[in-house]
């Protein structure tokens, strides 16, 4: 619930809602930021799995990595600050493909793009919205479900964000993964990373990865370290029950009128049914 009202809250660029913690200042200079090659991207819309999977990936690496705060969140120095960081960057952003700093395109940046069940997204998001003092209020699931469909809330519309990444399906530098994979069978799309990201991760290390990544390990090693928000890759909020709050596939189906959810499936069909995935 938060005391302050939208217009301080929240800030549209390029017909995208961002937080006023995005400073326009910084997102009018991403088009000019000096990627690195060996920048790793993860790519999501808010909560498809981005902590989850930023989990997995830096435990993957032997090498001193940096999971920095989202590239687009900050005042302009926040760019400054990546600029001097020394080692490897993995890089979170919520940015839809078209806003992405071209750099990351020219030098073929790897990018890994995580998404979720759009109905669970939603619910997700509607939490994280109700209990966010940084994000605007909103009384009811029914408002907040019509602001997910009209793409108001923040990062724009879920459909647009995933269509502008899956036009890029075909790229070699860029690994969709899907959060409900992750559920299934966490090893397997484990190993999938560590091929597309080149790292030599024994099965057994794998095996062990996974078991420090499951929902109950990582909600309780950041609860220990709760109060430093330096250790979430969510720009929002170091409150770590809104980001493992459940974990769970189909919680949609506890939220969703019969009514809600056909409406839902009309618009998924329409916008959809270009994309191949
Ligand atoms: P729920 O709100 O449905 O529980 P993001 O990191 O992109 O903000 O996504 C947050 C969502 O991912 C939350 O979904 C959170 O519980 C879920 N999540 C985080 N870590 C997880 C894990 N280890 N296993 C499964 N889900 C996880």
């Amino acid at each position: 619930m938060s005391n302050f009202n939208e217009a301080e809250l929240l800030h549209t660029f390029k017909g995208i809602p961002f937080t006023t913690r995005s400073s326009p200042e910084l997102l009018k200079s991403l088009d000019t930021f000096d990627a690195r090659e060996d920048d790793v991207l993860l790519v999501s819309y808010p909560k498809s799995g981005t902590h989850w999977l930023a989990g997995v990936i830096t435990k993957l690496y032997m090498t001193q990595v940096t999971v920095t705060s989202p590239i687009e969140f900050g005042d302009i120095s926040q760019l400054e600050e990546l600029n001097k960081l020394s080692s490897k960057r993995i890089i979170p952003t919520h940015l839809d493909y078209n806003m992405l700093p071209p750099n990351f395109k020219n030098k073929k940046c790897k990018m890994i793009y995580i998404s979720r069940n759009p109905k669970d997204t939603a619910v997700s998001m509607f939490h994280y919205y109700r209990d966010n003092p940084n994000l605007p209020t909103v009384d009811t699931w029914a408002a907040f479900f019509d602001l997910f469909l009209k793409g108001n809330v923040v990062c724009g519309s879920w459909f647009d964000h995933f269509l502008s990444w899956a036009e890029h399906e075909d790229e070699k530098n860029i690994l969709f993964l899907f959060y409900e994979d992750m559920k299934k069978d966490l090893p397997k799309v484990v190993k999938e990373i560590t091929l597309f990201l080149s790292l030599n991760v024994s099965d057994n290390d794998i095996q062990d990865i996974c078991k420090k990544s499951s929902f109950s390990e990582m909600k309780n090693d950041t609860e220990k370290e709760n109060s430093d928000p330096s250790h979430t890759v969510c720009a929002l909020t170091s409150n770590r029950k809104l980001i493992f709050r459940k974990g769970a596939v189909g919680d949609w189906k506890n939220y969703f009128t019969p009514k809600q959810n056909i409406r839902f499936q009309e618009i998924f069909n329409e916008k959809m049914k270009l994309s191949k995935m």
